[in-house]
């Protein structure tokens, strides 16, 4: 019901946005119509410069059209298995917290899970409905493209033996005990906000090194092209997880602290900091820019390095040595690749 009148109201929202604005020396119509301005002052202008280059391109292509690499197939399996394992990952997630509907089937959801969820944002049943939605498209959108090059597509269903994600700490709950009191339930919903974040990090890192071993450019659009939506997920956990109430685990004992107060709180862990900050990057030579991440050329071990994070995050507790040579064969391919 709730999503229902949520959703009527974002749709109002909608109508608004694209009604033709009456207050057009408002800021926000302005802003919309120069942009539309320039928008098609620039597409204009691109029409034709593109339309140049890409009869050059054409060309060019045609003269030597590069092939899938072996090292491009690498990069591609180890992503679809890292898609296979988020979206594994977010259909627990789902199940219990997240929308229940046709697009992600599968749960039943839960009332007090979901309310607790709700403390760190209120569309937290939406996003986390969507980002899982993404990760099935990932996976199957680069199997498919895998299949379309004569290549294998990965498929881990013979590692599909674990109950439930299972830790010291959980971040779902694993049975209606996990239900009270209040502040455990609370402490589950918390690190459930802190691991979303954790887990797209891992994405967000390992698309742009990847893409700098890649070598089809086709390959490379769509290294580029998934990449930055790991980048949006990490950015909307982030600035979720601060939201996340401070509280001591009464059953356990573990600790949410309070962020904003000393000795935290700074620009290391002020909560709305959620923005990157200019970094070093390349060279000290260079003044400091604002980026994701300073990644390192192909091959500096990034995939084995996500590999290595989601062991000791406790993910594959209780899997099989062979699932885990398995995942790590295919990393150690991957970061074998480099571009040529
Ligand atoms: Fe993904
Ligand atoms: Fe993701």
């Amino acid at each position: 019901m709730e999503h229902n009148a949520q959703q009527a109201q974002k749709d109002k929202i909608m109508e608004h946005n694209v009604q033709p604005s009456k207050a057009s020396t408002s800021r926000r119509s302005f802003l919309r119509r120069g942009l539309a301005v320039g928008g098609a002052g620039a597409i204009g202008a691109g029409l034709f410069s593109a339309g140049s280059l890409y009869t050059n391109f054409a060309h060019a292509q045609a003269a030597a059209s590069p092939a899938v690499t072996k090292g491009d197939v690498a990069i591609l399996r180890f992503l679809a298995a890292i898609e296979i394992l988020e979206t594994d990952l977010w259909q627990q997630y789902n199940e219990l917290g997240g929308i229940q509907d046709s697009e992600v089937p599968g749960g039943s959801g839960s009332t007090a899970y979901t309310a607790a969820l709700q403390v760190l944002d209120g569309d937290m049943s939406q996003y986390i409905h969507d980002n899982t939605e993404d990760e099935i498209s990932h996976f199957t959108f680069l199997n498919a493209y895998l299949v379309s090059k004569g290549a294998d597509p990965v498929n881990l269903e013979r590692f599909r033996t674990l109950p439930m994600l299972k830790g010291q700490f959980p971040a779902i709950p694993r049975h209606d005990a996990d239900l009270h009191p209040k502040d455990h339930l609370q402490a589950i919903a918390n690190t459930a906000g802190f691991h979303f974040g954790f887990i797209e990090q891992g994405g967000t890192s390992l698309y742009p090194s990847l893409a700098q071993g890649v070598t089809h450019p086709e390959v490379l659009r769509i290294l580029l092209s998934i990449g930055p939506t790991e980048t949006a997920h990490f950015q909307t956990w982030h600035d979720k997880a601060g939201n996340a109430p401070a509280l001591t685990d009464p059953t356990n004992g573990l600790v949410f602290p309070d962020l904003n107060a000393s000795p935290f709180g700074g620009e290391d862990f002020q909560t709305n900091l959620i923005m990157p900050e200019p970094t070093v990057f390349l060279s000290r030579k260079f003044p400091p820019v604002s980026i994701i991440r300073p990644t390192e050329p192909g091959g500096s071990g990034g995939a084995v390095a996500t590999v290595k994070a989601w062991t000791a995050d406790g993910l594959f507790i209780g899997q099989s040595q062979d699932f885990l040579a398995f995942l790590r064969k295919l990393a150690e391919q991957a970061d074998e690749t480099r571009r040529g």
